[in-house]
């Protein structure tokens, strides 16, 4: 894997950790009465244990390929990565995945228990929005203000969590999705929020009109080509690599592109995701400075974990 990118990915990481750290502390912030601590506890293992960071590195790298490397786009990246650590949580509860493995631990509410992981989702995502509404994340109140809508819309009923209520839904459908159904179930339930990072780096990054555009398509289809990579993981991986569940999708009837086209078919749409997603950087015009998001629609679609 590209060397550049690897060295950009950990850097990335490492930012976000330490604003998450801060951001998740047990004290108290002025103002704040008290910070339950088992509910801190859960929050923390929520988010601080390990995971890819590919949200925050997506806000981070394409701020910093438009010209801006500041503490700006780290905490933007803290935001997105607080409200993708609730939408795992909730994920993994027994009334939608049951899941017990999570980035190679038992899942949130295994560690502490049912109820403490439902409130520590809910906390991390208000954090979502309170760290992107602070000055601290941008000196223009109407960047604020924009990347809070379009965190609210990513996430909720037309974006995470509406996507989460159809693959739901499809596990008990009569007959299997179309393609079409299933392309729109993930766009939702993944994709926007991929989306919304690239877009959130772009606003940050001060895109001109032309490059926010390429640079959304680039956040949709690297969406699209996720979730079918996690597909095939789920189908090809194992237990160990993943750090999560394998072989779980087919049993339970899950609406994915290998269900739909067969190991086969999902490859090949997942190469013609990668090839439109470079597409969309070029369309970018953001020069080499476009090379680690171009590197990184490779790694989406050759990941192993
Ligand atoms: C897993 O996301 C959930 C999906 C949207 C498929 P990631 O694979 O990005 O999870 P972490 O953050 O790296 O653990
Ligand atoms: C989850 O998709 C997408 C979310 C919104 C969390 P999956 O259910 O396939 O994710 P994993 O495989 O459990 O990580
Ligand atoms: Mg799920
Ligand atoms: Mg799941
Ligand atoms: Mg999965």
């Amino acid at each position: 894997m590209n060397a550049m990118f690897q060295a950009r990915l950990a850097a990335a990481a490492a930012a976000v950790e330490a604003a998450l750290d801060s951001e998740l502390a047990f004290e108290p912030k002025p103002g704040e009465p008290a910070r339950p601590r088992r509910l801190l506890e859960a929050m923390r293992y929520a988010t601080l244990g390990g995971g890819k960071r590919l949200r925050a590195f997506l806000v981070i790298e394409t701020a910093r390929a438009l010209g801006r490397s500041d503490a700006g786009p780290v905490r933007a990246a803290a935001a997105i990565e607080c409200l993708h650590a609730y939408s795992l949580v909730h994920d993994d509860l027994p009334a939608m995945d049951d899941d017990d493995l999570r980035r190679g631990r038992p899942t949130a509410h295994k560690a502490f228990d049912e109820a403490t992981a439902i409130l520590a989702g809910d906390a991390l995502q208000t954090a979502a929005f309170e760290i992107l509404a602070d000055p601290a994340t941008d000196s223009n109140a109407e960047t604020r203000a924009a990347l809070c809508a379009s965190l609210a819309r990513a996430a909720g009923a037309a974006g995470m969590v509406g996507g989460q209520a159809l693959d739901l839904a499809a596990e008990t459908a009569e007959t299997p999705l179309s393609t079409g159904a299933i392309a729109l179930l993930q766009a939702m339930k993944t994709g926007a929020l991929l989306r919304f990072s690239v877009e959130a780096g772009a606003r940050l990054g001060g895109a001109s009109a032309a490059a926010a555009e390429a640079l959304s398509t680039y956040g949709a289809v690297i969406g699209a080509a996720f979730q079918i990579a996690d597909d095939l993981l789920d189908a090809e991986g194992d237990t160990a690599t993943l750090g999560k569940r394998a072989g779980k999708d087919a049993g339970r009837h899950k609406g994915t592109l290998v269900a739909a086209l067969g190991i086969d078919g999902a490859r090949r749409k997942l190469a013609d995701l990668v090839a439109e997603a470079k597409a969309a950087v070029d369309a970018a015009r953001l020069g080499e400075a476009g090379d680690a998001l171009k590197a990184t629609a490779e790694f989406v679609a050759a990941r192993k974990s």
